[in-house]
């Protein structure tokens, strides 16, 4: 293959006492004679061919080693990174002047929480309280749930979730939700467990917004707890279906550039918005998953390599007995 490849942005390198360094990986002398030019070269995209011509060397494996080893870690990329990949650098940029602990220790945590929550930037000058803050059930009932109960949900329940994803017939390329450009650069596919969703068959499905239906791409035996980390397993062995959200480059880079992957990220939070609302609706709760290790399942979705994990979502109906609701991170 005749790929272009190129360094990684969120990637960074250093040569430290003759020592190669990218990331945390520790490549050693040899692999340091490379540097900076394999940098300079690959940041503008290189072929893997033209870079094992272009140095003098006489160990021409290691070279080729280290490229493709460079590849596999996803220090060289030949497509749009994840947002793990391209918000990583975000880190260092960031002051923290918060301990590591808030992470892990569960009182700190809590105490962050209510930290956040209760901030008030601006406590002086010109102020009016607002009221009326009589919100329908829909909005005030809805809540993360975390246990659900074992009963299937309705094909009728199932199709107005997932329904809200289609294209409408009575306004031309448009959805039930905005999306810059009027793009819909995020496509849904729903993994259903077994005898969960009522006449629906075990399976990941593509959900086509033109049709309004779903099709197999998977019977989806490989899909299992392992895809989630250990504080969402149980989340996910409970649930009826998860809903996951891929951006598609192709759909909105062509007119946004780079922005479009930003846009797109907004899309799906719009559309995520949108689902919990009718799952409210049809008395379905919702949690979503801010990260899971999707790189365990990805095989199973048959993607092109524009078409990048963004979100998922678990549905199904709660669980009403006297065991309380998980909180995140438990
Ligand atoms: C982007 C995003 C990621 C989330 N990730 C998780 C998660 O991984 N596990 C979890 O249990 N809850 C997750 N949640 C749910 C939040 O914990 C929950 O919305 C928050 O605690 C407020 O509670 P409420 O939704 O019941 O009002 C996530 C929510 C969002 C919007």
């Amino acid at each position: 293959m005749n790929e272009m490849y190129y360094w990684s942005p969120g990637v960074q390198f250093c040569v430290k006492d003759e020592e190669l360094y990218v990331e945390r990986f520790r490549y050693g002398r040899q692999a340091a004679q490379f540097f900076p030019e394999f940098y300079y070269l690959t940041q503008f995209g290189a072929r893997t061919e033209d870079l094992e011509k272009r140095f003098e060397t006489e160990n021409r494996s290691l070279l080729k080693n280290l490229i493709q080893d460079f590849m596999k870690k996803k220090i060289l990329v030949c497509s749009v990174i994840t947002p793990k990949e391209l918000f990583h650098s975000q880190t260092r940029l960031f002051q923290n002047d918060y301990p590591e602990t808030i992470k892990f220790v569960k009182e700190e945590l809590e105490e962050f929480k209510l930290e956040q929550s209760g901030r008030q930037l601006v406590k002086e000058g010109l102020t009016y309280i607002l009221k009326d803050s009589d919100y329908c059930n829909d909005i005030i009932c809805r809540e993360t749930v975390r246990r659900f109960s074992k009963k299937a949900i309705s094909f009728h329940s199932f199709s107005r979730i997932l329904g809200s994803m289609q294209n409408r017939e009575d306004r031309r390329s448009t959805r039930y939700y905005p999306s810059a450009g009027g793009l819909f650069p995020v496509d849904v596919y729903v993994f259903v467990k077994s005898g969960r969703v009522e006449g629906v068959e075990q399976g990941l499905y593509y959900y086509n917004p033109v049709i309004n239906g779903i099709t197999l791409v998977d019977e989806g035996d490989n899909i299992t707890i392992k895809s989630q980390f250990i504080t969402n397993q149980e989340i996910f062995a409970g649930s009826a279906f998860t809903i996951y959200f891929l951006y598609n480059a192709r759909c909105s880079m062509p007119k946004y550039s780079g922005m479009g992957y930003y846009y797109g990220i907004l899309d799906c939070g719009i559309m995520t918005g949108l689902i919990t609302r009718v799952s409210v609706e049809e008395g379905i709760g919702t949690c979503s998953i801010g990260d899971m290790l999707y790189g365990k399942i990805e095989s199973c979705f048959h993607l092109n390599k524009d078409q990048i994990f963004l979100h998922s979502m678990e549905c199904g109906y709660k669980d009403e007995t006297e065991s309380e609701q998980l909180k995140e991170n438990e």
